[in-house]
């Protein structure tokens, strides 16, 4: 699979995390609600942010950047949610998706070293870092005392 195409996908998983946080922003319940209402804040605000970057990465290679929710399901490989998981089931899904998008970020940045496109692969670089900390934080909140 050639860059562009590696990037639409890795644009459209950041989407669907992004989409999928923001969902659990709005309807987590529960005695942690102001924690978790305040984390997926920030959590799907840094995603969000993302989707914009990667986005001009594709406009950048002079390929239009997927911006449809129809094109966002094609191209994406996180499971769309309808239902209201328990707090616990937010954050393990979220954390199963980080891996998603972390591993289509990876690709894409194997894709652009191999292309010699050092702009492109330091942006998916910072990318990967951030959904590392994302992993850490998720991990984090399953911990057991
Ligand atoms: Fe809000």
């Amino acid at each position: 699979m050639d860059l562009i195409e590696l990037l639409k996908r890795a644009q459209a998983n950041t989407f669907a995390m992004y989409l999928k946080t923001h969902n659990f922003h709005w309807n987590v319940e529960g005695m942690l609600f102001a924690q978790f209402h305040e984390f997926f804040n920030d959590l799907y605000t840094e995603l969000w942010e993302a989707v914009d970057t990667i986005a001009e990465l594709i406009r950048a290679q002079d390929a239009y950047a997927p911006g449809s929710l129809g094109r966002f399901a094609e191209l994406s490989s996180v499971q769309d949610e309808n239902a209201v998981p328990s707090t616990r089931d937010m954050v393990m899904k979220l954390l199963a998706d980080n891996d998603i998008v972390r591993a289509s970020l990876y690709d894409a940045f194997k894709a652009a070293n191999a292309a010699n496109e050092q702009g492109i692969a330091n942006a998916l670089q910072d990318r990967i870092t951030s959904h590392d900390k994302h992993g850490w934080m998720l991990r984090s909140f399953l911990k057991q005392i």
